[in-house]
């Protein structure tokens, strides 16, 4: 299957708002598997996908990992609806026919962010994050998260944002958010 494809699978599934969402974070996306020289089409095709199961309810997506055995993080037990993206990851294969461990891993760790995302989960989280659509962001916080000279750095650019929101609303970050950030600041590299 190929990104088109795809793309009419999702506007069939996904409300005009949620789609319009997609369809920024593929944009971005894309931008930022070309200059990081990631695979684009693979990155185009995470992108658009990445939130395919937001519709299902917290239970339903909480109950579905347990039956599939897909390891939950305690956060995510907590607020399963979190777990949209560890569905994802498991349908996109089902879907696309694409077996690609990368895609995987970067759907599955688009919301909490993870050591384990790779290089193009990276660049869905960062996309997710900043894509034109989302308000909370102007175009100063955006060209600082696009300025910097590797994913990485974008990566702990973003969770510094969140932990800045976290500590707002009086809520820790998550256990892997934490472990990403560490592993980032220790000069981790995501994988390729
Ligand atoms: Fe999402
Ligand atoms: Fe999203």
């Amino acid at each position: 299957m190929d990104y088109t494809t795809l793309e009419k699978i999702v506007r069939d599934h996904e409300k005009p708002s949620r789609f319009e969402h997609s369809l920024g974070v593929v944009e971005v996306s894309e931008v930022l598997a070309r200059r990081f020289r990631l695979n684009v089409e693979l990155a185009r095709m995470a992108a658009i996908f990445h939130d395919f199961n937001r519709y299902m309810d917290g239970q339903s997506l909480l109950s579905f990992c347990l039956d599939h055995k897909i390891p939950v993080e305690e956060e995510e037990k907590a607020a399963p609806m979190l777990l949209h993206g560890a569905v994802a990851a498991w349908y996109f294969p089902v879907v696309t026919g694409i077996k690609d461990e990368r895609v995987v891993r970067a759907i599955r760790h688009h919301t909490l962010a993870s050591p384990e995302m790779g290089a193009l989960g990276a660049v869905i989280y960062v996309a997710d994050y900043s894509e034109k659509g989302r308000r909370h962001l102007d175009d100063n916080d955006r060209l600082a998260i696009w300025g910097h000279g590797s994913l990485e750095e974008m990566v702990l650019d973003v969770i510094a944002r969140e932990e800045a929101y976290s500590a707002a609303v009086d809520r820790p970050l998550a256990a892997v958010t934490v472990r990403c950030r560490d592993f980032l600041k220790e000069g981790g590299r995501l994988a390729r």
